[in-house]
C-alpha cells in the first residue's frame, strides 16, 4: 500500500485536508496524526475490522488494548458504561489534554479495542489536528502510538514514516509533538484512582483533584496487559540503553552515544526525549548511556520511559 503524506498547519489545520483524512477513517483505513503527546495511529474505534488493521500494521499483540480518542466528555460517556464523578472532575480539570481514563466499557466498543476486557481507555486530546480529525470523522478514534510494537513512540512525522510507511493509508504531518511522552493512564474502576502509566499529568496534580490516589503499580499477572508497557520490552530504541547514576565519572568510549545537555525541567526534558533517542538510535552506536533523573513525582513519567527503554 502507498502511504500518503499530507502536511498540515498544527495550529490551524486546513478543513479540506482534515476531511480527506476523516474520509479515510470512515472508510475503515488508518491515519497517523499528531497529538500533544506523540503521534497516534488512528482508526474508527467502532469498526472492529479497522481497529484490527492497527494491530496488523504495528505488529501489536492482540492482548494489548488501545486508547479511544474522543472530542469531548459526551463522546466519552457514549463509549463507557459508567461515568463516575471522579472521572467528571478529572476530565473537567485536564481535558482536553494528556490524561487517559480507564472506565467500564460501553456496549458500542468492539472487543478488539479492549483486548476483550471489561474496561475501555478514553482520552480527549488537546492537539488541534487531533481534535479536528475526530470531529470531522464523526466517530471516536482508536489510536495507539504510531510506531511498530515495542519501538520508540514517534514525536515527528518522519519517525512515523520510518516505522510505518507502506503499512498505513495516510500520515498527517503536523510537525513535532510538544509533550513528547505518552499520556498519563489512570484506572478509574477501583475505590481509589490508580496510575497505570505515569506521564506529564503527575500524581500530585491528580491528587489535587481527587484526593489520595493509589500509586501502587499493578503486578504484570493478568493476560490482558492492564498496565501499559507491561510487555517485556517497550518504548525501546534498537540500540541497547544503559542507565547510570547522575554525575557518575565514567569513560564511555567512541561507540557510545550519550544523552546529554538535556533540560533540567521534567516537562522540557520529556518534550525532547524521544526525539533525541530517535537521533541517537540512527547514529549506530553500540550503546546509548543515559543519566537517570531524580526519583521524584514530577520526573516519574520520564523515569518510567527511560527504565523501559533500558529493559
Ligand atoms: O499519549 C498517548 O496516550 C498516545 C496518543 C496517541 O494518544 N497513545 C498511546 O497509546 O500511547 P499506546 O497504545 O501506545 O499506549 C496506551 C496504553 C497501552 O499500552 C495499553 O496497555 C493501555 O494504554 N490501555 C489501553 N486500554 C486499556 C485498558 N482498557 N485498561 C488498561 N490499560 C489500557
Ligand atoms: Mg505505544
Amino acid at each position: 500500500m502507498t502511504t500518503d503524506l499530507l502536511r498540515v498547519d498544527p495550529d490551524n489545520p486546513d478543513p479540506a485536508l482534515i476531511e480527506r483524512a476523516a474520509a479515510v477513517i470512515r472508510a475503515g483505513g488508518l491515519v497517523a496524526f499528531p497529538t500533544e503527546t506523540v503521534y497516534g495511529l488512528g482508526a474508527n474505534a467502532l469498526d472492529a475490522a479497522a481497529v484490527g488493521r492497527i494491530f496488523a500494521a504495528k505488529g501489536r499483540p492482540a492482548t494489548n488494548p488501545v486508547i479511544v480518542h474522543v472530542a469531548d466528555v459526551s463522546d466519552a460517556v457514549n463509549v463507557t458504561a459508567e461515568w463516575p464523578a471522579t472521572a467528571g472532575a478529572l476530565a473537567a480539570r485536564f481535558w482536553p489534554g494528556p490524561l487517559t481514563l480507564v472506565l467500564p466499557r460501553g456496549p458500542a466498543v468492539p472487543d478488539v479495542v479492549t483486548a476483550g476486557g471489561p474496561t475501555v481507555a478514553v482520552r480527549c486530546p488537546a492537539h488541534p489536528v487531533a481534535r479536528a480529525l475526530i470531529r470531522a470523522a464523526g466517530v471516536p478514534i482508536a489510536a495507539p502510538s504510531a510506531n511498530r510494537s515495542t519501538e520508540l513512540s514517534p514525536t515527528r512525522a518522519e519517525h512515523v514514516v520510518k516505522g510505518l510507511a507502506g503499512r498505513i493509508d495516510l500520515i498527517l504531518d503536523g510537525g513535532r509533538c510538544q509533550g513528547g511522552i505518552e499520556s498519563t493512564v489512570v484506572d478509574m474502576t477501583g475505590t481509589r484512582v490508580r496510575v497505570l502509566r505515569p506521564g506529564l499529568i503527575t500524581s500530585p496534580m491528580l491528587e489535587a483533584v481527587v484526593g489520595s490516589i493509589d500509586s501502587q503499580r499493578e503486578p504484570s499477572t493478568s493476560t490482558i496487559a492492564r498496565s501499559p508497557g507491561q510487555m517485556a520490552k517497550h518504548y525501546s530504541p534498537h540500540t541497547p540503553v544503559v542507565l547510570v547514576a547522575p554525575g557518575a565519572e565514567q569513560r564511555y568510549g567512541e561507540r557510545v552515544g550519550l544523552l546529554q545537555n538535556m533540560p533540567d525541567c521534567p516537562t522540557a526534558y520529556a518534550a525532547v526525549l524521544y526525539d533525541r533517542l530517535h537521533e541517537l538510535d540512527w547514529e549506530g552506536y553500540e550503546r546509548i548511556v543515559i543519566e537517570l533523573p531524580p526519583d521524584t513525582a514530577d520526573w516519574a513519567g520520564v523515569r518510567d520511559r527511560l527504565m523501559r527503554a533500558a529493559e
